[in-house]
């Protein structure tokens, strides 16, 4: 779509020069990005609005449309068969013969490549996302930055940049001095090697629920305990290493199965404890730029001016914190990767330590501090069934995703019990479908979780997505071949609806990348579906009569597999061949 949009904005462009005169001449660019699609396509396929234009031209927009439309009339843009106004509005109809020929031949030659571009080219991106709190549960909130930074990382890699997705683990702190205290007082090393990661959660929860009770009491036996374990495993003592070290290692292991179902992987796993003994530079660099000042016996850099409470460097005790970490984090990529960009995806909750930390990046005089962006997110609950879990009142991340593949399993024997790899479809449709329904919606909207409707196959869901892109695939198995992309003069209401939204891919993916937001992409997918299963209704494919349209017609269907297909890889999503 974007080669006709700009024959169409290069045209009016023209024109206004012609009629209004070189110095008034309004640039391609901007009309490019004032073009609309009519949300009735009786009005047109692309409409150009003219009431921006009625200062600068002193008339009123019917007027100036009427002007462009007698000039465009003479000629009109290549691409285009018909071009009319409605009121301050241009409508431009696009010809059957250029969607046919002209833009399916380019879905046919690029395949799932069409949305690709090469504005990234040379230029590398950081994404910090996931980044679980090891020894602490993988919970159903991780779920946003897990599945928005990976996707987010394959949109930017999509569009040619080289990226890094970094697995920032909170794997430092106070937490592991309760953990380590907790495991010399109750811990049991055969229950651990044999229970992983959930029996550091209960050795967790336990030290926690009775440091609280002390605190009742007033007393801070067990919370003293904690930190005192906690310094000593920050200046360097063997045996708490080892420990946390051996923590590290289970939580990771578990970990990993949830990326294997998701099929992410991470290219640096340098977490927060890579960063506490390269904290002290930034440290002395503030010191020296005049930025820090001591308050209450804490370092902080004062961020008043700019409404934002302090940014805390150091604690009382002169420890490195997560903010201190952050920045030294900041400096180390900025040095290894050169980035154009670094990503961070969490929570909204997070959005003000954001702020804070660049700001003091920004403060210490450094330009690429406008490189960094944060990605936040709104909050998930789980509606309708209760999830179990053993640890409390969290939702695993493991177990949510555990009780959708059961239910898909269900689905699948009921539907199609005679398939091939049933649990590897069930696993592929199941994890999808969770994913799906989260990246449905804008980012930040909150969530809430219904396990049915995210499985529904009548949906705007992942498993319809997936059904549809499993339909056109056994079509062209069916088929036999994968047609030819041809001119057709007379193209149905459907089938010019369909080319129309395959054509938008590249504009999709540009869009999601701008704005940092992979639900565009979801989106999308749904309505290639909806176009899709339109034309597969209305229109006999492999079974045409009609020779030359029935080649048109494959290679359309072609075009939605290999699109579609490509789509929901973008968020993360697998596309099994049958369901
Ligand atoms: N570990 C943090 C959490 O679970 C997220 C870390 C995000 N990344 C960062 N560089 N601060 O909340």
């Amino acid at each position: 779509m974007n080669k006709l949009k700009l024959n169409i904005a290069e045209a009016i462009s023209e024109n206004t020069a012609v009629i209004w005169g070189e110095a008034l001449k309004i640039s391609a660019e901007d009309i490019v990005s004032a073009l609309e699609f009519p949300p009735d396509t009786s009005m047109g396929d692309l409409a150009f609005p003219c009431f921006k234009l009625s200062r600068t031209f002193r008339m009123g927009p019917p007027v100036i449309a009427a002007k462009l439309l007698e000039k465009l009339k003479e000629k009109l843009p290549e691409g285009t068969c018909e071009v009319r106004t409605a009121g301050g509005y241009l409508n431009f109809v696009i010809d059957n013969a250029y969607l046919s020929g002209k833009i399916l031949s380019e879905i046919e030659e690029k395949g799932a490549n069409f949305g690709a571009h090469d504005f990234g080219k040379g230029k590398t991106v950081v994404l910090d996302y996931s980044s679980p709190n090891t020894a602490k549960p993988f919970h159903i909130g991780h779920l946003g930055t897990t599945v928005i930074g990976h996707s987010l990382k394959l949109l930017h890699e999509y569009a040619g940049y080289t990226c890094v997705g970094v697995n920032h683990l909170g794997d430092w702190g106070t937490q592991f001095g309760k953990l380590i205290l907790a495991y010399r007082k109750w811990g049991n090393p055969e229950a651990i090697d044999q229970n992983g990661v959930d029996e550091l959660v209960s050795l967790y929860v336990r030290i926690n629920n009775e440091i609280k009770a002390e605190e009742e009491q007033g007393l801070t036996t067990l919370a003293d305990a904690s930190r005192a374990e906690f310094t000593k495993l920050e200046q360097g003592n063997e045996e708490n290493y080892a420990l946390w070290k051996w923590f590290i290692d289970i939580s990771l292991a578990e970990y990993e199965k949830t990326y294997k179902q998701l099929g992410i992987t991470f290219d640096s796993y340098k977490g927060e404890s890579f960063y506490y003994d390269k904290a002290p530079a930034i440290v002395a660099e503030l010191k020296e730029k005049n930025l820090l000042t001591i308050d209450d016996g804490a370092s902080i850099v004062d961020l008043s001016a700019y409404n934002m409470p302090p940014c805390l460097i150091l604690k009382k005790d002169g420890s490195t914190i997560y903010p201190s970490r952050d920045i030294a984090a900041a400096f180390y990529r900025k040095n290894t990767y050169d980035f154009d960009k670094c990503i961070y995806v969490t929570s909204a909750g997070q959005s003000l330590h954001f702020a804070q930390f660049f700001k003091v990046i920004e403060l210490m005089g450094y330009d690429w501090a406008s490189k960094l962006y944060h990605v936040p997110y709104g909050t998930v609950s789980i509606g309708g069934e209760k999830l179990a879990t053993r640890t409390g009142n969290v939702i695993l991340l493991r177990d949510l995703f555990a009780t959708a593949i059961e239910k898909c399993k269900g689905i699948i024997e009921e539907k199609n019990p005679n398939i091939e790899n049933k649990d590897e479809t069930a696993e592929a449709v199941g994890v999808g479908a969770v994913i799906f329904y989260y990246l449905y919606g804008n980012r930040m909207r909150d969530i809430n979780f219904v396990m049915d409707d995210a499985l529904d196959f009548n949906g705007n869901t992942g498993p319809y997505a997936q059904y549809t892109y499993a339909r056109t695939g056994s079509i062209l198995e069916k088929a036999g071949d994968a047609g030819k992309a041809t001119v057709i003069s007379d193209l149905t209401a459907t089938e010019r609806e369909l080319i129309k939204t395959l054509s938008l891919f590249p504009d999709k993916t540009l869009d999601a990348i701008d704005e940092m937001e992979p639900s565009i992409i979801t989106r999308y997918a749904i309505d290639i579906c909806n176009a899709f299963n339109r034309f597969y209704q209305e229109c006999p494919i492999a079974t045409c009569e009609d020779a030359e349209r029935r080649a048109f017609r494959l290679a359309l269907t072609k075009g939605v597999h290999e699109i579609l297909g490509r789509a929901l890889e973008l968020v993360c999503i697998k596309h099994p061949d049958k369901i």
